[in-house]
């Protein structure tokens, strides 16, 4: 049996089986990149059918950016920040292939921002044209592919190539400090049920 170190909430567990560790990371952030791939499929599906002269679906759009929302912040963003980061400060033959990353997600929040604000904007006026609804939006998706595209075939790659078994170990305990197990648990159950209502309220929608 493993034995776990404490350390206030952390669990050093991972200590152990650092390779184990390395896939699991990217394992995660893989994951989490197809189930966001297949909610954006949606919002684009969405989007195209209003601009052919469908109503849209506010609650259904509100909610997908929810879900792009919270499944980022919960442990995503920060794990790829903290990768960017030490593939910076110790592998400078990295810095020329990688975009800023930090920025980008900052950038992607800024355009979630922009896209609410406009789709409250044409809920209080008619007059507003589709098109320039569906150009914000068109915005934000092509940011959120082009991101998790260039992660995929660059950053993980780099990571995967560059980093050391003290690397991974790093990049974990900045990610887990001051996580709360608990808030966790619960946040990971919240996102999946909003997965699962995006889902099957697209499948609700095609059968109707
Ligand atoms: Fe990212
Ligand atoms: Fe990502």
């Amino acid at each position: 049996m493993n034995p776990i170190w404490a350390f206030g909430k952390v669990d050093f567990t991972f200590l152990f089986d650092w390779e184990v560790t390395m896939h699991k990371s990217i394992k995660h952030l893989l994951e989490a990149h197809t189930k966001m791939f297949a909610v954006l499929a949606e919002f684009n599906h969405q989007f195209r059918e209003f601009r052919l002269g469908k109503d849209l679906d506010h609650a259904l759009i509100e909610s997908i950016l929810d879900y792009l929302n919270r499944s980022a912040q919960f442990n995503h963003h920060q794990a790829e920040d903290e990768m960017h980061q030490l593939l910076c400060s110790r592998y400078p033959v990295a810095i020329s292939k990688l975009s800023d990353i930090p920025l980008e997600h900052e950038r992607l929040f800024f355009l979630c921002d922009a896209l609410k604000e406009a789709l409250s904007d044409v809920a209080s006026d008619a007059e507003l044209p589709r098109m320039w609804l569906v150009s914000v939006a068109k915005e934000y998706e092509n940011a959120q592919l082009r991101h998790m595209h260039m992660e995929e075939d660059v950053l993980f790659p780099l990571a995967e190539q560059y980093f050391t078994k003290e690397d991974w170990i790093e990049v974990h305990t900045r990610v887990s400090l001051g996580k709360n197990k608990e808030f966790d648990r619960i946040e990971a159950a919240d996102i999946e049920d909003l997965q699962q209502d995006i889902a099957t309220w697209s499948d609700d929608k095609i059968h109707s």
